[in-house]
């Protein structure tokens, strides 16, 4: 009989109890694929008494996930507790200075301190898998290290976040305002009782910079990403964008621009919405890889929950169980050894030439438009169009300008001279408009 792989599990939220009604459901199938049976030992969480919906009383449990670290019987630790800082970040790393595989599906973690796990995991040649960190289901980690090993990646796009994704999409069909559909989202169970870290684009930002330093080779810094969120998009912006044939998406992007340098920016675009990636709706992800051999890739699946969160998991399981005596086994958790990965020359809006969508509040007096395209012309962008919605002589009207391929740094700078001008009534919101 093989040795059965011994794992602990700490956390059981979502994740954690998706994970153990896979383990337990399906222990023949886990064991065909993971050459091994997978056996739960321990598990933890805070309160040992909440009911879970599943049955733990076969499995010993601990009330300090911290225990697992120095526990000879796990082969494996999973930590599904989440947070970059306390118990978790505590456990991973007294787990990886033990020479204990970590599987984890914690983005902030991996995001605040990736470079020195990855370098503990290195030095004490063990794997530290987070498959579930980045967009859930969508088996994007693998893709990248391994599938598109081959290529040099040149950009990654994508939609991250499934809060934002589905309330834009939300916006849309309902005409609904954004509080309006945050508060019904929050309702279902969409989005959290505090949702700053999802709408304003933290959450998506983390698992950004995890792809950008597995597509690039460099070290992960999660400082050099531009973020802007989805508050301020108004139900005008998202018909306004319907009228032009785009959707508006949280968008992250990861790029190669000139001499080297490296941008990452996520912010609300304008995509196309014919695009693959424009109709990615509702609570998916998606991401798109550019390598300079495999061309275009599009990934999309469903980036959070308990199912395809915990199928990403079994994933990295399956990965441990197979190459358990050899641990490292071609799988550095960005691909090549943390001490190789370069400093990245990081890049900003001066890189950034695109076609942009400007929503002005304006009081429609005589003079404004030609005042906002004079600033626009002293920063050298050129007007594509201009739609005014509604007419009013006492009320602040939206203008929509798109520009030709202008600098985005410019494109800012003009915002904040237009902001200033007497007639507009509030800070012009600018978006990407990406083609694809
Ligand atoms: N949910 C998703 O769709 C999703 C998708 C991708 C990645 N993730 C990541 O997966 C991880 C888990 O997410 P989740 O949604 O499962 O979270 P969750 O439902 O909030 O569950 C967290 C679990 O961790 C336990 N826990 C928290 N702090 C602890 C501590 N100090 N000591 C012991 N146990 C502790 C909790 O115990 P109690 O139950 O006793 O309170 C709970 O069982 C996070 O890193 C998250 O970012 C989640």
């Amino acid at each position: 009989m093989t040795k059965p792989l011994r794992v602990g599990i700490a956390g059981l939220g979502n994740v954690g109890c998706g994970v153990v009604k896979i383990l337990q459901q399906y222990p023949d199938m886990i064991a065909a694929r993971a050459g091994r049976p997978v056996e739960i030992v321990c598990v933890s969480a805070r309160d040992a008494n909440k009911d879970r919906g599943i049955d733990i009383s076969a499995y010993e449990w601990l009330d300090s996930p911290e225990r697992m670290a120095g526990d000879p019987r796990l082969d494996v630790v999973i930590e599904l507790m989440g947070g970059a800082e306390g118990t978790a970040r505590n456990l991973v790393e007294r787990c990886l200075k033990a020479g204990k595989p970590v599987i984890t599906a914690n983005k902030a973690l991996l995001a605040e301190h990736g470079l020195e796990l990855a370098a503990m995991a290195d030095s004490s040649v063990v794997p530290l898998l987070y498959e579930a960190a980045v967009a859930g289901g969508i088996p994007i980690i693998k893709t990248l290290r391994e599938g598109f090993a081959g290529n040099q990646i040149n950009a990654i796009y994508g939609i991250l976040n499934g809060t934002c994704n589905y309330i834009l999409t939300e916006m849309r069909e309902t005409g609904r305002a954004f509080d309006d559909v945050l508060k019904e989202a929050q309702q279902k169970g969409y989005a959290e009782a505090d949702p700053s870290f999802d709408v304003d684009g933290i959450d998506a930002a983390h698992k950004l910079s995890i792809l950008s330093a597995l597509a690039f080779g460099v070290k992960p810094d999660f400082s050099k990403v531009d973020i802007q969120g989805i508050r301020h998009i108004t139900a005008d912006d998202i018909a306004c964008a319907t009228q032009l044939g785009y959707r508006i998406k949280l968008l992250g992007m990861a790029r190669r621009v000139a001499d080297g340098r490296i941008v990452q920016r996520m912010e609300p675009c304008l995509v196309p919405e014919h695009s693959p990636i424009g109709a990615v709706d509702g609570v998916y992800n998606a991401v798109l890889i550019e390598g300079n051999f495999v061309g275009s890739s599009l990934l999309v699946g469903r980036g959070a929950g308990e199912g395809p969160t915990a199928s990403a998991v079994l994933s990295d399981i399956v990965d441990v169980a197979r190459h358990l005596d050899k641990p490292l086994a071609g799988r550095p958790v960005y691909g090549i050894p943390a001490l190789e990965l370069e400093d990245a020359v990081w890049g900003g809006p001066e890189d950034i030439l695109a076609h942009f969508y400007i929503r002005l509040s304006v009081l429609d007096k005589p003079g404004v438009l030609a005042d906002v395209t004079a600033i626009l012309r002293d920063h050298k962008i050129s007007v594509e169009s201009v739609i005014q919605r509604g007419r009013s002589p006492d009320q602040p009207v939206s203008i929509i300008l798109s520009t030709h391929e202008s600098r985005q740094s410019d494109v800012v700078a003009a915002c904040s001279g237009i902001a200033d001008l007497d007639l507009v009534r509030a800070e012009p919101t600018v978006m990407r408009i990406v083609q694809f």
